[in-house]
This record gives structure tokens, C-alpha cells and sequence, in this order.
């Protein structure tokens, strides 16, 4: 279990130790912290401008150390055909890195994972569970 600032810290960590071209799927519900996590390794791969954005974008694109960092939010697909106007290919083969929330509703257009994170709730509001596979 880990607090924010943990997992801050390990997703820093992991995003420096990162190879070129991984494909990141950060899973788990509502809140458990997937947005956190990619930030903090977009931040380990170089990114330095702010990763907030007002509006709603599937995609976004970020400088980072070594070539683009993409993050992708599929939560507002209803179905995964509705991604299918995402240049997957070309985000896979531009990127350093992609790094994908709610992968499973783009399954079967996004990349294969080179690397899973599963994050979830615990008990105490202020940790959370995360499995890297
Ligand atoms: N230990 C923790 N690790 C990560 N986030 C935590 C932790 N404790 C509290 N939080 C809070 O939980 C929230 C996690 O939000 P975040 O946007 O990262 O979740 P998410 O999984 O991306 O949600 P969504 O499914 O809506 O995209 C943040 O407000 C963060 O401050
Ligand atoms: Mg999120």
C-alpha cells in the first residue's frame, strides 16, 4: 500500500527506468489514482510542463527527455470501436512512451501493454494498492 507521495515516488521511478516505446496500461476504478500515476511517470521520463487540461482530450502529447510522452484517456469511449480515429500506430511509433488509462475500452485498438498497473482502493482513503505486471 501506498500513500500519494509514494506513489508519486515509484511512478517517478519507474518512468526514469522506462525503455523506449513502452506501452503503459493504468487500470482500476474510479479515483484509484491512474491520472496521479501517469503523470508521475511522464515526470520520470523528462515531462516538465503542467498536465492539467480543461478540456476533455483523448489524447495528450508531452515533451519528454528522450521523444513524446502520450497520454490517453479512454474512460469517455462507449465502445472501443469509437477509438478507432486514434492513429495508434502512429502514437506507438512516434512515442517514447504511451502511457493509457482505461485501456479495456479501447481493446483491440490499443497496443499491447509492455507493462500493467493496476491501482486500487483501500479501507484508508489515503493509501492506495498497486500491482505492476
Ligand atoms: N495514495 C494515493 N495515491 C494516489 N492518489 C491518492 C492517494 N491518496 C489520495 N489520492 C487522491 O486520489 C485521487 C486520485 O485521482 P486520479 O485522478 O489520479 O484517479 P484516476 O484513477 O485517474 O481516476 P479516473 O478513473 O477518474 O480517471 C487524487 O485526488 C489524489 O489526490
Ligand atoms: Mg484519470
Amino acid at each position: 500500500m501506498l500513500t500519494e507521495a509514494e506513489l508519486v515516488l515509484e511512478g517517478e521511478r519507474m518512468g526514469k527506468a522506462l525503455a523506449p516505446g513502452a506501452v503503459v496500461y493504468l487500470q482500476g476504478e474510479l479515483g484509484a489514482g491512474k491520472t496521479t500515476m501517469a503523470r508521475a511517470i511522464a515526470r520520470g521520463l523528462g515531462v516538465t510542463e503542467p498536465a492539467s487540461s480543461p478540456t476533455y482530450a483523448l489524447v495528450h502529447r508531452y515533451a519528454g527527455r528522450r521523444g513524446p510522452v502520450f497520454h490517453l484517456d479512454c474512460y469517455r469511449l462507449k465502445r472501443p470501436e469509437e477509438s478507432a480515429d486514434v492513429d495508434w500506430e502512429g502514437l506507438a511509433a512516434e512515442g517514447d512512451a504511451l502511457l493509457i488509462e482505461w485501456p479495456e475500452r479501447a481493446a483491440g485498438w490499443a497496443p499491447a501493454a509492455t507493462l500493467r498497473m493496476q491501482l486500487s482502493h483501500r479501507s484508508d482513503p489515503a493509501v492506495r494498492g498497486l500491482d505492476v505486471g
